[in-house]
């Protein structure tokens, strides 16, 4: 054999010692008995009438899967903050991840409670997906899809929608949801999701805080069917500032404020998308996705 032969042989085999030794390094060789965890993961609210949407989404869950403990996290750091100061500290997503680590959870399924996959849903997935490369890790870890991922789900908030329009409405009154909005590219799921809802509903429009379609192009599409009467509702899981003060609130620069000024009558309805049983359990049929894929 020659020399240059017999070194890269050598050197092959010590890779594959490596890679045996490493795979079980965590253990020292045992396996792990299997333990499944939940983490809710939600923007966050500091606004604490609003929280009745997160404990709604956690009876939703803890009904469904009763064998799996559940965690929460929430993605904003602003509102962590907040809670904190208020003394109500709650985890970001790694921190609680390393907890459960601790815990020796070694399924665990992450439920992003957003409502479309914007900037928070995929640096959620990014870090999610590092804690099962990790060593010492979980040997399974997986995010379910946020509210507006396939095609039936749009259908479904529809149906959702139209099924919790307040039954005062009548034939002719607007119904405007108020979406959060992103730079993201998924931003398009608002306009879509417009799209979804004319075609049962004509009177339906969605516009975002943050994003498109804005508010003035909503007012001038109510403004063109002559429309003199409209409830406004937040398409965000939960009814926290944006809905209180950008939709509802008394500013000039408020979408009550805007519309009233064209002569709309504007009738809020502080109600969060995780207050609808039929939105809710959309997120946990994801969950439920994401659950199954540990069989
Ligand atoms: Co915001």
């Amino acid at each position: 054999m020659k020399k240059t032969n017999w070194i890269a042989t050598l050197l092959v085999s010590i890779s594959i010692v490596c890679l045996i030794v490493s795979a079980n390094a965590s253990d020292h060789g045992k396996t792990r008995p299997i333990k499944k965890g939940i983490l809710l993961v939600a923007f966050g609210t500091s606004i604490s009438k609003a929280q009745i949407s997160y404990q709604n989404i956690e009876r939703a869950v803890r009904t469904r899967f009763p064998d799996i403990p559940i965690r929460w996290a929430y993605t904003s750091a602003f509102i962590r903050e907040k809670l904190a100061k208020q003394g109500q500290p709650i985890d970001s997503v790694e921190t609680a991840l390393a907890k459960m680590m601790d815990e020796k959870f070694t399924h665990v399924a992450v439920q992003s409670l957003h409502t479309i996959a914007g900037w928070e849903f995929h640096d959620l997935h990014k870090n999610a997906m590092l804690f099962g490369d990790m060593a010492g890790g979980f040997d399974h870890i997986i995010v379910g899809n946020p509210l507006l991922a396939a095609e039936s789900d749009f259908e479904r908030v529809v149906d959702a929608f139209l099924k919790n329009i307040p039954t005062s409405r009548r034939k002719g009154d607007a119904v405007i949801l108020m979406g959060h909005g992103t730079s993201h590219p998924s931003n398009a799921a608002y306009a879509a999701l417009m799209y979804h809802f004319q075609r049962k509903d004509p009177h339906v429009f969605v516009g975002t805080v943050e994003g498109t379609p804005e508010i003035t192009e909503i007012k001038e599409m109510l403004l063109t069917q002559n429309i003199k009467t409209a409830y406004l509702i937040p398409f965000m899981s939960v009814a926290g500032d944006h809905a209180m003060n950008d939709m509802a609130g008394e500013e000039e620069d408020s979408w009550k404020s805007i519309l009233t000024q064209t002569g709309i009558t504007c009738r809020p309805v502080l109600k969060g998308t995780a207050e609808y049983d039929e939105i809710v359990k959309i997120w946990v049929d994801h969950l439920k996705t994401a659950l199954a894929q540990f069989q």
